[in-house]
């Protein structure tokens, strides 16, 4: 079969891939994130197609393609406010969402889920070519499945020439990677691929998301998953690929050590010069992340060769789309990290209410040191972003209202129960715990860390850090901070005093104390010259 390369500048363009799409026949549409492999999406011997041509697994479902956001009543059920406000502020446009299906949507397309993923992309040209067919387009992206994504026309005819009837030309693709996917269907909003639109950009509208663990994690092929396509090996070239994090200058340390002829490296603009030796090949500026999608398949399919043996690559840092970019990345080296830069060190601190610590804790960010307050991240975990408030709520039934926790009713339980305090303790630790070690692992290196929690030890906390240390203060200077600090009574800053570990707790713990008995500036020095030894000492071998 001759396959029919057409600009879609060209005015005949639209009508001929309409009749094609009309007639069940496969047509590679331009689309704003990648090019598009599509089909009638309600005919399945269309879609048959599709699975067919891309060598797709048949459990993996398609997104539908629509040209209107109206036309999303036509396929979906129940759709909530959520769904409304989020196409009226992103659609047309990289974002994907995931709805109850109507019947009219064949099995084919949803893989057999009673959900439907559906999209209004932001080309003209495409959506020309839906509405003159008249029917949805189901569309994966183009490429041959588990290879990169296809990002220019050129890139569809080298997987699909002599296999499909036509595709049409719209020139490279403005975002660069597939559309951000965001599941409505269930109680709780859930992002499933990150994409151009970023997870604030959501949470903005809709006031919650849960990141589904595909996005970050790898997914073991047999598991069950919201996305299925997030558990196939995907985006990758032919050659093994090597996410090296860390700064440019650890970086390169690790790979003229391991670096062998013929290896590539994959970077940031900036860093062209400091890879110069390992062929390096830009993807796009650290500086700036759009650049970053749209150039990464390109860069990806330019280095999938065998010969090459190894790709050391770059990935940016951040939560926005820079999170898009790590998730292609990540999956393309089929998630193989190292971490050039050795952490800096990270050390525990912890004391009772009242003695001082935010005068330690500003010292320390003074002297650059990174601080993780575990207060601020147990209260981040109940705003956004996990199952904590699920764990809770299946513990404690009835003591989250909607997305908030019900603290009363909560304390009510625990109080004078200790197994159900132990259980909630239980609970939150791990969730904190395991949130500050997905943090650290962010952390650029070279940084000290602080580590401030109060329960540095039973919350599990204490193992994350090379050295811990306690704050001390008198009583009578505890009492008097907490009545200026928080507008309580002398009576009321005892009481709080003595409902947590004593002095001597601490004391015993942790590997140094630091005794806040003097003057603030008094203690702000001690801080400085405490933690200017410690670095001092550890810094030497
Ligand atoms: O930007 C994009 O979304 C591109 C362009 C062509 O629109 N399309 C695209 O399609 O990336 P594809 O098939 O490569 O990725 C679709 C993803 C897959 O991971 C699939 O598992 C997931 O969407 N998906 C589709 N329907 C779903 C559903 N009902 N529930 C959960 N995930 C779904
Ligand atoms: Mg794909």
């Amino acid at each position: 079969m001759e396959t029919l390369l057409l600009s879609a500048q060209n005015q005949e363009t639209a009508a001929l891939a309409a009749e094609l799409i009309k007639k069940g026949e496969l047509v590679a549409l331009p689309t704003e994130t990648v090019y598009g492999l599509g089909a009638d999406g309600l005919n399945p011997d269309a879609v048959a197609k599709i699975f067919k041509a891309k060598g797709r697994p048949q459990d993996n479902p398609l997104i539908l393609h629509i040209a209107d956001a109206a036309d999303m009543e036509k396929y979906c059920h129940s759709i909530p406010d959520a769904a409304y406000a989020l196409a009226e502020k992103f659609w047309p446009g990289p974002l994907t969402m995931v709805l109850p299906a109507k019947d009219i949507v064949p099995k084919c397309t949803t893989a057999g889920l009673s959900t439907v993923a559906i999209r209004c992309p932001d080309c003209e040209i495409t959506r020309e070519i839906i509405r003159l067919a008249g029917v949805p387009i189901a569309a994966p992206s183009a490429n041959i499945s588990g290879k990169p994504s296809t990002t220019t026309a050129q890139h569809v005819l080298h997987d699909h020439e002599g296999k499909i009837p036509m595709i049409v030309d719209g020139g490279p693709c403005r975002v660069g990677v597939e559309s951000t996917i965001i599941d409505l269907s269930d109680e709780r909003p859930r992002l499933l691929r990150p994409g151009g639109i970023t997870p604030h950009q959501l949470v903005e509208v809709v006031g919650d998301l849960i990141l589904d663990k595909a996005v970050t994690e790898s997914v073991a092929k047999d598991a069950v998953v919201k996305a299925p396509g997030m558990k196939y090996k995907h985006y990758a070239p032919a050659c093994e690929v090597i996410v090296v994090t860390g700064s440019k200058e650890a970086a390169a340390k690790y790979i003229v050590e391991h670096y062998q002829p013929g290896n590539r490296v994959l970077c940031f603009e900036e860093e062209l010069e400091t890879f110069a030796a390992f062929s390096p090949l830009a993807y796009g500026k650290e500086s700036d992340e759009d650049s970053l999608m749209a150039g990464l398949f390109a860069a990806l399919r330019e280095l999938d060769d065998a010969k090459i043996g190894t790709v050391f690559a770059r990935r940016p840092i951040g939560s926005g789309k820079a999170l898009a970019v790590q998730n292609r990345l990540m999956k393309a080296a089929g998630f193989r990290t190292v971490d050039a830069e050795p952490k800096g060190l990270v050390l525990g601190i912890t004391g009772g209410t009242g003695c001082g610590k935010t005068t330690l804790l500003k010292a320390f960010e003074e002297m650059g040191g990174w601080v993780e307050d575990c207060d601020q991240v147990y209260h981040q975990l109940l705003k956004t972003g996990t199952t904590l408030l699920d764990a809770i709520e299946a513990r404690f039934p009835g003591c989250v209202d909607g997305f908030k926790l019900d603290r009363r009713k909560l304390a009510g339980i625990v109080f004078n129960d200790p197994k159900a305090l132990a259980d909630l303790n239980a609970i939150t630790h791990g969730a904190v715990k395991k949130e500050v070690l997905r943090r650290l692992e962010h952390i650029p290196g070279g940084y000290p860390i602080a580590i401030d929690a109060i329960e540095l030890f039973d919350g599990g906390l204490a193992e994350l850090c090379d050295v811990t240390v306690a704050i001390t203060a008198p009583e009578e200077d505890r009492v008097k901070r907490l009545i200026a600090r928080d507008s309580i009574s002398e009576q009321q800053a005892l009481e709080r005093i003595y409902a947590q570990k004593p002095e001597s707790y601490f004391r015993e713990k942790c590997d140094y104390v630091l005794e806040n008995n003097g003057t603030p500036e008094e203690f702000r020095e001690k801080c400085l010259a405490f933690f200017r030894n410690l670095l001092i000492i550890k810094e030497k071998p």
